[in-house]
C-alpha cells in the first residue's frame, strides 16, 4: 500500500508524461508563444488540482485515464492564472516555480499571451480528448464558471480592488472562494463528472473542495510569513499590505481555521468510496510547507 507522498508522485509522473507529449507539435511558426507555455507548464508544481481531479474520478470508481483531459485543462487554466498573477501590473513577482518568471524571460507582452494560449486552449483538450460529449458538456460549464468572471478572473479583481482598504472578514472569504477556491472546486467536480458520478457526489465533491480551498489560501497566506522561499519556489513576505489571512486572524487563529476547514473537508468524503487518499491530501494540506 502507498501512502500518499508516494500515490501522489506516481500520479505526477504519469501526468508529466502526458504534458510532455502535448506540445509536441513544435516547428510552428508561433514556436516562441509554445517556448512561454512550456515554460511556465513544464516548470513542475505541485499539481494539486489535477491530483484532485484524478482523486474524484478515483473515488467515483473512473479509471485513471478518465480523468485525463480534465486534468490537463485544470492545470492549462492554473499555470496561466499565476503567469498572469505574477506580471508588473498584479503582484510583480520574480519568481514562481523555482524559476523567474514568466515576463521576466519572456517579456511581458509573450507572458500575457502565452497565458491567453494556455486559457483558451483547455477549453479545446475538453473537448477534443475523447471524453464523452455530455461529461465534456458538463466539464465546460464547471470550468468557465468556476474559472471565470464570477470565479477565479473576479476574485482576482476583487483581490487588487481591496488592495487600498482593510476588508471584512465576508469580503476577505468571498475574494479567496473565488480566487482560489474556484479552480480547486472545478478540478474536483471534474474528476465527478469524468467517472459519470452522481449530482449528489459532485455537490459533495464541491463541499470537500470548498473545505480544502478556504485551508489552502489561508495556509498560501502564512507561508508568505513563515515560509521558505527555497521550497516554497517564490518570494516570502510579499504580501505586505494586501488583506490577506493573516492579517484578518493573525497567525494562531489561521492554524484553527485550516484545521476546522480540513475536518468539514473530510466530512463531505462521505458520499464516496477509496478515500482514503483524499482524507489524507486534505491533513497533510493543512501544514504543507510548500
Ligand atoms: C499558488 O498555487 C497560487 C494559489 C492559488 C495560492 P499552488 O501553490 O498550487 O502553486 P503550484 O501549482 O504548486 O506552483
Ligand atoms: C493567487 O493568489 C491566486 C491566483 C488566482 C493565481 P496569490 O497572489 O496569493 O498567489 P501567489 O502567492 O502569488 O502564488
Ligand atoms: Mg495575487
Ligand atoms: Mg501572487
Ligand atoms: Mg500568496
Amino acid at each position: 500500500m502507498m501512502n500518499l507522498a508516494e500515490t501522489w508522485a506516481a500520479s505526477n509522473a504519469r501526468f508529466e508524461a502526458l504534458l510532455a507529449e502535448r506540445y509536441a507539435h513544435h516547428g510552428e511558426p508561433q514556436e516562441k508563444l509554445f517556448q512561454a507555455m512550456d515554460y511556465s507548464l513544464l516548470a513542475g508544481g505541485k499539481r494539486l488540482r489535477p491530483f484532485l481531479a484524478y482523486q474524484f474520478c478515483a473515488a467515483c470508481g473512473g479509471s485513471e485515464s478518465d480523468a485525463d483531459p480534465a486534468a490537463v485543462a485544470i492545470e492549462l487554466i492554473h499555470t496561466y492564472s499565476l503567469i498572469h498573477d505574477d506580471l508588473p501590473a498584479m503582484d510583480n513577482d520574480d519568481y514562481r516555480r523555482g524559476r523567474l518568471t514568466n515576463h521576466k524571460v519572456y517579456g511581458e507582452a509573450m507572458a500575457i499571451l502565452a497565458g491567453d494560449g494556455l486559457l483558451t486552449d483547455a477549453f479545446g483538450v475538453l473537448t477534443s480528448s475523447g471524453l464523452a460529449a455530455d461529461r465534456a458538456a458538463a466539464c465546460v460549464r464547471v470550468l468557465s464558471e468556476n474559472a471565470g468572471s464570477y470565479g477565479m478572473v473576479g476574485g482576482q479583481v476583487l483581490d487588487i480592488l481591496s488592495e487600498e482598504r482593510e476588508l471584512t472578514e465576508t469580503e476577505v472569504l468571498d475574494i479567496q472562494t473565488k480566487k482560489t477556491g474556484g479552480l480547486i472546486r472545478a478540478a474536483c467536480e471534474m474528476g465527478v463528472i469524468c467517472a459519470g458520478g452522481t449530482l449528489e457526489q459532485r455537490s459533495a465533491a464541491r463541499r470537500y473542495a470548498d473545505g480544502i480551498g478556504l485551508a489552502f489560501q489561508i495556509r498560501d497566506d502564512v507561508l508568505d510569513v513563515i515560509g521558505d522561499a527555497e521550497k516554497l519556489g517564490k518570494a516570502v513576505g510579499v504580501d505586505g499590505e494586501k488583506n490577506t489571512f493573516v492579517r484578518l486572524y493573525g497567525l494562531e487563529a489561521c492554524k484553527k481555521r485550516i484545521d476546522a476547514e480540513t475536518e468539514t473537508a473530510c466530512a463531505a468524503l462521505i458520499c464516496f468510496e477509496k478515500t482514503e487518499n483524499l482524507r489524507k491530501l486534505a491533513v497533510f494540506l493543512a501544514s504543507r510547507d510548500h
